[in-house]
């Protein structure tokens, strides 16, 4: 049975008309001319460049760039993908037979448990516990991963709810991946978002040898346009991970690869992941002030990184019907709870623009008053 991706489905069937996009998982993007003036893009060079193939596994200087995001890791070690979607997919295809185990967190970003959901991969999952402010649930995590589970896949920062893992939590995660023999694949697109300090969350990578971790420049970078990704694996699965990746897709772009080696060049990521961080922190205040209108309807635990918040309602109606009302009569876009399989709650994006996000917050009260008066 195919499992459709719920957030990217409601998403794509709906983004294009939304007047207000509170939808989106990143930070407000970048324009070329933005990202060419920040970068110092030389234009000559750029223009130069011959559309042709590039290097399958990434251009090498941005695989050195990347690598020395990570420590002992070096160019060889990096796979450019297509954005982190396809560094999941392949890790998926690549490690994942029918009849294995998967533990994920819950609530999550679906796309590598929902891969292995679709090759009749078996997922399990531990809880995020939202009145512990998103704790991981570390008994579950014990009791779930066994010898069977062949991969624990991580989120984190975790989307949808902004968590990043405490010290105690990876360390028992780590412990849990050496007791079982299981690869932990960390998806580590929001690392760089982080609310409450500009040190970047660190990666799993290094921490334990059967880990495989994922990244893009869609998030802390303001680039998801360059559909860029990158995966960082040991030597024993990256030779199998390149073979699917060229069934895959062959490579990346040889335009965005040129511009992800400019974005990610030591003197110019720090000004990016600045950027996105002073949108992540100015929004997430404006957004608490919009929830406040109506005590009581609205409850968040803060996001400790991300441009995202999981808000919890209490309204009389689904996620869905609040999303879809929101939608129809007030142009506002957000991602239902239920795509996350928890319902009274919905995703919304806070980095982006201040009159924009006032505005869209109105309506969301517009909507709420309503269903508090019983006019719906
Ligand atoms: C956790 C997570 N991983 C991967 C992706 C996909 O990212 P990309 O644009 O790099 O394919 C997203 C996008 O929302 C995400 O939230």
């Amino acid at each position: 049975m195919f499992h459709p991706f719920q957030v990217e489905r409601y998403l794509s069937q709906r983004e294009q008309t939304a007047k207000f996009h509170f939808a989106e998982s990143g930070v407000h993007p970048l324009t070329l001319t933005e990202l060419i003036d920040i970068a110092e893009v030389d234009m000559d060079r750029l223009g130069s460049v011959l559309l042709d193939y590039p290097e399958v596994n990434g251009l090498p200087e941005l695989r050195s760039h990347i690598a020395s995001m990570y420590p002992g890791a070096e160019a060889g070690d990096v796979l450019v993908t297509v954005g982190a979607s396809e560094a999941n997919h392949v890790i998926a295809s690549t490690l994942l037979e029918p009849g294995d185990e998967v533990v994920a967190m819950t609530p999550t970003y679906q796309q590598l448990p929902g891969n292995a959901r679709n090759a009749g991969v078996n997922v399990l999952t531990v809880p995020l516990v939202e009145d512990d402010d998103w704790a991981l649930d570390l008994e579950a995590l014990e009791l779930t991963v066994t010898s069977r589970t062949k991969i624990i896949a991580l989120v984190n920062p975790n989307n949808p709810t902004g968590h990043i893992l405490t010290g105690n939590e990876r360390a028992a995660i780590i412990a849990a991946a050496e007791r079982s023999g299981a690869w932990i694949v960390s998806d580590e697109v929001y690392a760089g978002t982080e609310h409450h300090t500009d040190d970047q969350t660190a990666s799993f990578w290094g921490e334990y040898e059967k880990v495989i971790a994922v990244n893009s420049t869609s998030k802390a970078y303001g680039l998801p346009g360059l559909r860029l990704g990158w995966l960082v694996a040991p030597d024993d699965v990256y030779e199998a991970l390149w073979r699917r990746h060229e069934y895959a897709t062959i490579s990346a772009g040889t335009i965005d690869m040129h511009l992800a080696t400019a974005a990610l060049s030591p003197h110019v990521r720090p000004k990016l992941t600045a950027r996105a961080r002073g949108l992540i922190r100015t929004g997430f205040d404006t957004l608490t002030q919009g929830l406040a209108v109506h005590p009581g309807v609205f409850s968040v635990v803060p996001p400790e990184a991300s441009a995202m918040s999981f808000v919890k309602f209490d309204l009389p109606l689904t996620s869905l019907d609040l999303a879809d009302e929101l939608l129809r009569d007030e142009g506002v876009l957000v991602i239902p709870g239920s795509c996350f399989g928890m319902e009274d709650h919905f995703r919304f994006s806070s980095a982006l623009p201040d009159p924009y996000l006032r505005d869209g917050l109105e309506r969301l009260n517009r909507i709420s008053e309503r269903h508090l008066a019983g006019n719906h």
